[in-house]
């Protein structure tokens, strides 16, 4: 185990982020990233291999954040890195037609059998934007229903969130997105059947398109019942309404589909990113062709990127696909995933877990980890932030909130998950 003990355990990455924030709006290129929910300086990160990764002081972790999820391969996988290299080397990029984008696409398209088109995009949130335009078109209809708890990226018309209300028109969740634009957006509880049942009564006709993660991993992890999703299946083809899954994160995480798969429940749409670029930024639509063909240039809805379809970018996707298509990494994923949880049960500690996701919930009052946002509990929060320098200093690199879920990758060995584990609990016991 890494000892970082000390008190000039971070200097190099505490210089370096007073120099970034004299450059870059808090230091950062994306919010979390500045470490703010846990305190101090955020580390510097210089090198990746495997489940390991190396600070700008030389200082190893194991990395339980995975660049927030798409490297489910680990670091710098040898197939990943020789095929971006190979496509490099052959032209950064074209902004023109390019044979990667079927060898993407056939490989995205086996695992969502329900759908025979795709649309490569950058993003995750550019994914999300494009399917709600779909569905807006699709239906000629205005509202979107989500939920609260799940995110869908910065996209204006999900920057929202609930009133006091079970079931809210939405409330602007970030300065600059206009009231008009939220109250376009309803916002209702997860896991709640009734609420589902009033929204629909009271706005069912009007509703465009309603989005969800179907395991909602972006505050906490909240895992909803197959009942309920099916119950929203049939909801949204009563009514008309597009199901669109967002499955950024949960996409190719747990076998060779979607979550959707999993849980036998299938959407009208589907937005992927993250594991779908294998590292670098992938985003993608996917549905059937009654529906994405309403996308330009066959039909009315514009939807455009310089760099859609990267082929450097999709290289990257392909080989990780290519991989994760020969099932070892799952099967090794599930195993891994399996230990973490009977271990941290051992500990004591309280951990959700899908999979190679987990999220340790640290509240032993609580009757049961929640399945909705407003039931985490300020002590499981506190908790976290208080410890998560400690495990820091221990050589283990968790994303740096307690909202955000943490993921194992193929990379990760069965000591690894041992020490995980280990080091959460013993930290845990001397935090107060
Ligand atoms: C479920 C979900 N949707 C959309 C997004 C946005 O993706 P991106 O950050 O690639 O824009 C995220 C990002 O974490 C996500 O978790």
């Amino acid at each position: 185990m890494a000892d970082h003990s000390g008190f000039d355990a971070h200097s190099r990455s505490e210089a370096l982020f007073a120099r970034a924030q004299e450059l870059l709006p808090g230091g950062v290129s994306s919010p979390v990233r500045a470490f703010r929910h846990v305190g101090g300086a955020p580390v510097f990160l210089s090198k990746g291999k495997g489940a390991h990764v190396v600070d700008e002081d030389g200082r190893s972790y194991v990395d339980y954040c995975l660049a927030w999820g798409p490297l489910i391969l680990g670091h710098a996988h040898p197939a990943v890195v020789e095929a971006v290299t190979k496509a490099a080397v052959d032209g950064l990029a074209f902004g023109t037609c390019h044979r990667f984008e079927q060898q993407l696409g056939e490989l995205v398209l086996q695992a969502f059998p329900y759908a025979d088109r795709v649309r490569f995009v950058v993003s995750g949130t550019e994914a999300v934007l494009t399917a709600v335009r779909l569905a807006r078109a699709h239906t000629g209809r205005r509202l979107l229903l989500k939920f609260s708890g799940c995110y869908h990226g910065h996209v204006d018309a999900l920057m929202v969130k609930a009133g006091s209300g079970v079931v809210t028109q939405g409330l602007a969740e970030s300065a600059g997105v206009t009231e008009r634009t939220a109250q376009d957006t309803l916002v209702a509880p997860l896991h709640d059947l009734d609420a589902l049942r009033a929204v629909f009564a009271a706005h069912g006709d009007d509703i465009a398109g309603v989005i969800l993660e179907p395991l909602p991993a972006n505050n906490g992890l909240l895992i909803q019942s197959t009942q309920w999703l099916q119950a929203l299946r049939q909801l949204t083809r009563a009514h008309g309404a597009l199901l669109i899954f967002d499955e950024v994160i949960t996409g190719f995480r747990f076998g060779f589909c979607g979550h959707a798969r999993q849980v036998d429940v299938e959407p009208d749409l589907t937005t992927l990113g993250k594991i779908v670029g294998g590292g670098l930024p992938v985003g993608a639509i996917v549905g059937p062709r009654a529906i994405l063909e309403r996308l330009a240039p066959l039909g009315p809805v514009y939807q455009a990127g310089t760099m859609a379809g990267n082929p450097v970018a999709l290289a990257a996707g392909i080989a990780t696909l290519t991989e994760l298509r020969r099932g070892d990494a799952y099967r090794t994923l599930e195993t891994l995933g399996a230990r973490l949880q009977e271990r941290a049960a051992q500990r004591g500690l309280r951990m959700a877990r899908v999979g190679s996701l987990f999220w340790p919930y640290l509240d032993d009052d609580a009757a049961a980890v929640p399945v909705r946002a407003e039931d985490i509990s300020a002590r499981a929060v506190a908790r976290f932030r208080a410890a998560y320098r400690g495990w820091l200093d221990r050589g283990v690199y968790l994303p740096p909130s307690a909202y955000e879920v943490g993921f194992l990758s193929a990379a990760h060995e069965p000591a690894h998950v041992d020490t995980l584990v280990d080091v959460l609990a013993d930290v845990l016991a001397m935090t107060p």
